[in-house]
């Protein structure tokens, strides 16, 4: 009910809509259309009430509902289906334990994560209103071999997403995005399937927006930033979620047919941090040393060793320059 209050308010724009006129629309009494109105006033939206004129919208927080991020979206399912949390543990926790209930497209976001989770068993740091942390539930029907190449969809998508903000990004493989050389964001993908076939996929995505220096623990300073402190100006994250979904969409669409990404291979190559550096690939306590030479149409990183060339699965590697982290 607070939504749909809330949209009408949205689509009356700049006029007055009078509580008579909401509570016969919502088929409620005008005093629960008051209640909710102070709910909202309550979350930060910036509510001008004048008696028998009724409320206007003065302006919106910033928050990742999809009321507020609607107007940049241009998806047919992803992003629909917004299931927008305050606080959680982990949006891909949650996803997981949803996903066999929900639409394929249906997509969790959180303002804040205690328990954000990164690959290989880290941690993610998700402050409270100043990232994107998101899930996105998938139900390909795909074989199980085909979901690695999805982390490189979202990598593109996130990738696109800022270039549509003018902002000048990297791909560092297998699902990281660099400014500067340094994190601004990361894709953790989970599954669950049988026998070849897929459940559900959980994509999540997180992304470092406008948290300030003092949001980034001391020990990840050196390969952690945010957008906002590499491009000294807050970004709006409305947008950015929705554009992000919006190139999501796009080449997920592509790859369900078929399980191909060949079609994004270019993007990944040309703005990759890691081709043609010498890396080390870290797997559990092995580590090797090559060059990487190439990202194949699989998307995996081709790397040439002393002992041979190997195709590198993103699954559980770390990838990392020889002085750092890139
Ligand atoms: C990584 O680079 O290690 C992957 C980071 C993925 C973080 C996102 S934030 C939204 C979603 N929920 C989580 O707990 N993790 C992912």
């Amino acid at each position: 009910m607070k939504s749909k209050i809330l949209n009408i308010l949205i689509e009356n724009n700049d006029n007055f809509t009078s509580g008579e006129n909401i509570s016969q629309k919502l088929g409620m009494t005008r005093a629960n259309v008051w209640k909710y109105i102070n709910t909202l006033k309550e979350e930060g939206y910036k509510i001008e009430s004048i008696s028998r004129r009724g409320y206007k919208l003065l302006s919106s927080p910033d928050i990742l509902r999809y009321e507020e991020i609607q107007e940049y979206l241009d998806t047919d399912f992803i992003g629909r289906d917004i299931r927008h949390f305050t606080s959680i543990d982990s949006t891909n926790k949650r996803a997981k334990e949803l996903a066999c209930h929900l639409d394929e497209g249906t997509v969790l976001i959180a303002e804040e994560q205690t328990l954000g989770k990164g690959r290989i068993g880290r941690s993610w740091v998700s402050p409270s209103g100043k990232g994107i942390w998101m899930s996105i539930i998938l139900k390909p029907e795909l074989d199980l071999d085909k979901v690695s190449k999805l982390t490189q969809i979202g990598a593109v998508a996130v990738f696109k997403a800022l270039e549509n903000m003018n902002i000048r990004s990297q791909i560092k493989w297998p699902n990281d995005i660099l400014i500067n050389g340094q994190k601004v964001s990361g894709i953790l993908t989970e599954m669950s399937g049988e026998l070849n076939m897929i459940d559900y996929i959980v994509m999540g995505i997180g992304v470092n927006v406008n948290l300030n220096e003092s949001d980034i623990p001391d020990q990840l300073k050196e390969r952690a930033t945010s957008i906002s402190i590499e491009q000294a100006r807050e970004i709006d994250r409305k947008k950015l979620t929705a554009y992000i979904l919006n190139q999501f969409e796009k080449y997920y669409i592509d790859f369900k047919k078929d399980g191909d990404i060949s079609g994004i291979i270019d993007i990944l190559k040309i703005n990759s941090v890691l081709l043609g550096k010498e890396v080390r690939v870290i797997n559990g306590n092995k580590v090797k040393i090559g060059l990487a030479i190439d990202i194949n149409n699989n998307g995996e990183l081709v790397v040439d060793f002393e002992d041979g060339r190997e195709n590198i699965y993103s699954g559980e590697v770390s990838v990392r320059g020889m002085d750092g982290y890139i």
